[in-house]
């Protein structure tokens, strides 16, 4: 095998990107080949385009501020836990009753790379200590086979709520591996459909693509907006409508609390008519660093902390809350013509983001190099990008507490979003389960523990929500 005679040399000319093979003698006919094989799978013309229009709106959208032309979200496309309580049961039995007659799919977004965790393997495969030990894929599945039968009460059918899997291709095959040691925890592994999304190269700023060893590209996933590029090129789209999916309720596998296909926000959803929505968590303190909700120029989007100014971010409407408080926590619906609309129309038209990053590479010399500052970028695209594109857009904001707690980094002393803050999360949800349903804890004595919580309680309920 030769580059040349491949015509390979001559389209990484073309592309700028000859110094790909500039280790070619130097390595063994296997790491050739393998090479060979990536480097004829790659569009560099396309990645090239990415580069540059992911490059020009990166640079334009540093320096703009979006405030003057941001909206909240208004009053009639929103619908609230704690606000609308005496709708919230009417959308829950909307709800079941849809995911009774198997019109809602559960998608799962496990194609990142959990890098702040830094575990070598899946993030949903990680146990974040629960008396149980299960984990994230477990306690999911788990969720899904309990939301199955109660939904199939409501009918003599049985109900099927299939679960369509991204993972990268650093991700896939342990993925499928421990679904398929694990039974798939209970599921029919025939409603257990995992694809894969797509990877890109890292580039230096010069738009270089950046190698990580002499014969192997730095390569990661394309982001959580990966999403509609894969549904529509690994066949689930097509999956989905030969199951007659009508709706379906896509997460991020971090979420510890993530309530799978909740028939609330489904039912709240497709009341309103929605095509698109976003479920939130109320912001409240103003220099959080999360994206809002909320509208520009007309159009719904998320907009990032580093997007506004402070002056905005403190801003207060007259009930005393954040005016921009609508708190993205990547937990969406959407109906099904619009996911096929998305994937089929309006997916070119979004744009990567940049993230600058450190990026091992080799040097000239074929020396590997740590860098200590960011070197390069990744190219992202993100499963929100897309709300510009909803006819009938409707946000559903939860219980930061009761919703969401994301398993982000590592355990360090006072760490957010870490193993010991999802799993106290959990624990303390189901602790006050049990308290609201009238019942209380004894410890180790038989003394009754009072109903407010002392440190060092945490032992005295399991996470399925029963007394230990
Ligand atoms: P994050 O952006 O938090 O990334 O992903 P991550 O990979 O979990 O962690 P870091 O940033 O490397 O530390 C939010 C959600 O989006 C998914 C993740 O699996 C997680 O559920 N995701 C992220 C993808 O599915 N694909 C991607 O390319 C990136």
């Amino acid at each position: 095998m030769d580059p040349n005679s491949s015509g390979l040399a001559q389209k990484l000319a073309e592309a700028g990107q000859s110094h790909l093979l500039q280790f070619w003698k130097e390595l063994s006919p296997e790491d050739q080949r393998d090479l060979l094989q990536e480097l004829q799978g790659i569009d560099f013309q396309e990645i090239n385009g990415f580069f540059k229009s992911a490059m020009e709106t990166s640079s334009s959208s540093r320096h703009e501020k979006m405030d003057a032309r941001m909206e909240p979200v208004p009053r009639e496309v929103l619908g609230s836990v704690t606000r609308d309580r005496e709708s919230l049961k009417d959308w829950e039995v909307k709800g079941l009753d849809c995911i009774a007659q198997s019109k809602v799919a559960v998608l799962l977004l496990a194609g990142g790379q959990g890098t702040r965790l830094g575990v070598s393997y899946p993030k949903g495969m990680y146990d974040v200590g629960l008396p149980s030990h299960k984990t994230l894929f477990q306690i999911q599945a788990e969720r899904i086979l309990k939301l199955q039968q109660l939904a199939e009460r409501k009918t003599t059918a049985k109900c099927c709520i299939p679960w369509y899997i991204m993972t990268s291709g650093r991700t896939m095959d342990s993925t499928k591996d421990f679904f398929s040691q694990h039974k798939y925890f209970g599921l029919d592994k025939n409603d257990v459909i995992f694809f894969q999304q797509g990877m890109l190269p890292a580039m230096d700023y010069s738009g270089k693509i950046i190698l990580e060893s002499k014969g192997k590209l730095s390569m990661a996933p394309d982001g959580n907006g990966g999403l509609y590029r894969a549904l529509g090129n690994q066949g689930v789209l097509d999956d989905m409508q030969r199951r007659g999916i009508e709706f379906i309720h896509v997460y991020c596998v971090d979420n510890v609390l993530v309530k799978v296909a909740d028939p609330t926000f489904v039912g709240f959803c497709v009341q309103k008519g929605a095509d698109c929505g976003a479920k939130v968590v109320e912001k409240t303190n103003p220099t959080e660093a999360v994206g809002v909700v909320c509208k520009v120029d007309g159009r719904y989007q998320v907009v990032e902390y580093s997007e506004i100014t402070l002056a905005t971010a403190e801003k207060r409407s007259s009930d005393g809350r954040l005016l921009f408080n609508a708190g993205n926590v990547a937990n969406h619906f959407f109906s099904f013509p619009f996911l096929r609309d998305v994937v089929q129309k309006y997916e070119p038209q979004l744009q990567h983001h940049v993230a600058q990053k450190k990026i091992p590479y080799v040097d000239p010399q074929g020396r590997l190099v740590k860098p200590d500052k960011p070197n390069g970028i990744k190219m992202e695209k993100f499963v929100f990008d897309i709300f510009q594109f909803a006819k009938t857009f409707a946000v559903y904001e939860v219980l930061r507490e009761d919703e969401f707690s994301p398993l982000k980094n590592a355990d360090t002393q006072d760490g957010k979003d870490t193993p010991t803050t999802a799993r106290h999360a959990l624990m303390s949800l189901h602790h006050r389960w049990v308290l609201n349903a009238g019942g209380h804890f004894i410890d180790e004595n038989g003394t009754r523990v009072p109903a407010i919580p002392r440190d060092g309680a945490e032992g005295s309920v399991t996470d399925d929500g029963s007394r230990k």
